[in-house]
């Protein structure tokens, strides 16, 4: 069998764990990566034991690579997406699929003329448990919904002296912990409910005004090494904590929370969904349980067993019960079925998985609360 080959763009902290998933599946072979210089290009290939190393044009040029994974920061997501389409490449691009919502419409539109595969990694999907929500709630399970309680909660930034470039606007964007972490949230919410998010009121806050900047460079989670001579003031002007009341398109309500500014929580997705039928309690950092909760009779608690799931969240778990699966898992799940459409070697009418026009949709309701932090009122999206 001749393996698909991939090239991956940035390995910093993201990029390594695409490159794990990708050698969990049969059919795909990481054959190349590379990274803002030869140098670094070549020193990450040896330590990850990928065969070929190069700067990104030279990346590009490669006939046989067939696929692109854009795991840099966010400001270069727009160029390298729509310069991996150009060359003809599929692509597989982190969240946020851009800066701003004009790129993302540019990448949507070039996307689609092209008919090559894209995808944006929102892995957080391929919890098998979310999946099992989406799937209950698409049978009737859940009923109508009438309330959604969200957060997202991290404690990475929670000292002045933690730093990242998600913390300067001209290389996240204008919005940091909801670009950052709430994009997850806002996808995963609208992908289970199957709701649309029709208006936001939003109020931000910045806890660390001002922060301490490594004069060396760090890659993400990685910054609690130095020392303090080993650092610099810089203004902050985006947010470590978020508000969001959600309006949806059934006209019930909704609230999220997000912080990166929150001691003990090391990367923490929860969600509560309440329906006329039942109620549906998850939180990622225990992915493996759900809550139902019943007004008659008792309350249930749900496991990721693939003889308790419905098959179609069955499909996304590789496991018997009680083997726990995580967030490696998640890309592992999410590759699996993107990779089912590069070797078909175009973009199915209706993907399994999330594509660039759901990137779009998780930027317009992100640009919208931006909108409303600003004005300190509501917005429709
Ligand atoms: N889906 C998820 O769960 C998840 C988790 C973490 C990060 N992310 C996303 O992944 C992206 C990267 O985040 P990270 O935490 O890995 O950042 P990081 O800073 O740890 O890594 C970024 C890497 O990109 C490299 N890079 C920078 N410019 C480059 C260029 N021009 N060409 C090639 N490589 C270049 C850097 O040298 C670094 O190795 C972000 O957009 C982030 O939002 C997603």
């Amino acid at each position: 069998m001749s393996k698909i080959k991939v090239g991956v763009v940035g390995t910093g902290f993201i990029g390594p764990a695409h490159i794990e998933a990708l050698r969990r599946l049969p059919n795909v072979e990481v054959a190349a990566l590379c990274e803002v210089s030869q140098e670094l290009a070549e020193s990450k290939a040896a330590q990850l034991g990928i065969e070929r190393a190069y700067t990104f044009e030279e990346l590009l040029k490669q006939d046989d690579i067939q696929s692109i994974h854009i795991c840099t920061p966010n400001f270069l997501h727009y160029s390298q997406s729509k310069a991996a389409l150009e060359a003809g490449k599929h692509v597989i691009c982190e969240k946020p699929l851009a800066k701003d919502l004009a790129e993302a419409e540019e990448l949507v539109e070039l996307a689609a003329k092209t008919g090559l595969v894209n995808a944006v990694h929102f892995n957080l999907r391929y919890y098998p448990l979310a999946r099992q929500m989406r799937v209950m709630r698409e049978k009737g399970d859940l009923g109508e919904v009438y309330s959604i309680i969200g957060s997202y909660l991290q404690d990475w930034l929670f000292y002045n002296t933690d730093y990242n470039w998600r913390l300067e606007p001209d290389k996240s964007g204008d919005s940091r912990a909801i670009a950052d972490i709430g994009s997850h949230l806002m996808d995963i919410i609208e992908y289970i409910t199957g709701l649309k998010t029709v208006a936001v009121m939003a109020d931000f806050n910045t806890i660390h005004k001002t922060r301490k900047k490594p004069l060396k460079p760090v890659e993400t989670y990685s910054g609690k090494m130095l020392q303090p001579e080993d650092y610099a003031d810089v203004p902050i002007n985006t947010e470590d904590h978020a508000n969001v009341l959600l309006r949806f398109d059934n006209g019930n309500r909704g609230v999220i929370t997000v912080s990166q500014v929150s001691a003990g929580r090391k990367n923490q997705m929860k969600l509560e969904i309440a329906g006329s039928k039942k109620t549906f309690a998850w939180n990622s950092e225990a992915p493996n349980e759900m809550w139902v909760g019943n007004r008659d009779g008792y309350n249930q608690t749900l496991t990721d067993d693939p003889s308790l799931v419905y098959a179609e969240a069955r499909s996304v778990i590789s496991f018997p019960g009680g083997h726990n699966e995580g967030f490696p898992d998640t890309s592992k799940q999410m590759f699996r079925e993107v990779y089912e459409a590069v070797a078909a070697g175009k973009q199915p009418e209706n993907p399994t998985y999330p594509t660039f026009a759901d990137g779009y949709r998780e930027l317009l309701i992100c640009e919208k609360i931006l909108e409303s932090n600003r004005k300190q009122s509501w917005v429709e999206v």
